[in-house]
């Protein structure tokens, strides 16, 4: 799914918290947003997936505006995933009830999706009941099992083992490489960035202070902005 911004803006209150001028997502690409707390990354994130509405401005997905097939193609996890009160495997299979696949196929795809991320032995523990990792994991399944066209991550490996993180960033890299999904992805890990994404956007108070190839502006940054920021990250 490609995507194109025109003058987006949210205030809340008297607070501008997103403001762009232009932005435009191609199909099949991974994009890196960083920038401080508050800099209005998941605000963004959340217009861009459907879930919150802009003060004013213009979004089209595929030459479309929002509407209920475009949603239905979107899946937007939070850096706090809410899972259902039942087994993990019900809290994958949902999304392919609600899309009214059969029986049969849900099993497979579901089966497959658990095994890919490692969790298969957790399929009759109650989601409610596991670790931070493991919840993520299931969340990650659950987005990715009816093969979303956008996949929009805020922060899906915060406070996660490395072990997790490689396991979840493969699912992430394998669903763009053989199915061309588009992914956005907020992250606070340099490292990641650089691992996965083609281009990084760096937001600070609502705007995007600078954009670029992934290693040129990791590597290389122009703004002095952007280098400050990411002075802070390296480790000492
Ligand atoms: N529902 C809301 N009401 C009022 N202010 C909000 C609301 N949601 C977010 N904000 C404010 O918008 C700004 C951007 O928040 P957010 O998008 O969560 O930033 P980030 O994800 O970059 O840390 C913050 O100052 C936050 O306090
Ligand atoms: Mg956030």
């Amino acid at each position: 799914m490609d995507i194109r911004i025109e003058n987006l803006t949210k205030i809340y209150g008297e607070k501008i918290v997103v403001d762009l001028e232009k932005m435009t997502l191609e199909k099949g690409k991974v994009y890196g947003i960083i920038g401080p707390n508050g800099a209005g990354k998941t605000t963004m994130l959340k217009i861009i997936a459907g879930l919150e509405d802009s003060t004013k401005g213009k979004i089209l997905y595929n030459g479309n505006p929002l509407n209920d097939l475009v949603l239905k193609n979107i899946t937007y996890m939070s850096q706090r995933p809410y899972l259902l009160r039942t087994s993990v495997f019900n809290n994958i299979a949902y999304p392919l009830k609600i899309r009214k696949y059969n029986r049969k196929t849900i099993e497979n795809k579901v089966n497959e999706i658990m095994q890919e991320l490692g969790i298969f032995e957790l399929r009759y523990q109650l989601a409610t009941s596991l670790s931070g990792g493991e919840s993520q994991k299931v969340a990650l399944a659950r987005a990715l099992v009816f093969d979303p066209a956008l996949l929009a991550l805020d922060e899906p490996t915060a406070n996660i083992d490395p072990n997790s993180i490689e396991i979840i960033e493969k699912a992430i890299v394998r669903r763009n490489r053989e199915k061309g999904i588009t992914v956005i992805i907020i992250t606070h890990n340099m490292g990641q960035a650089k691992r996965l994404c083609n281009h990084i956007i760096f937001m600070d108070r609502g705007k995007i202070i600078e954009s670029g190839k992934a290693d040129q502006l990791i590597l290389n940054p122009e703004k002095e902005e952007t280098k400050r920021f990411l002075s802070l990250y390296i480790e000492r």
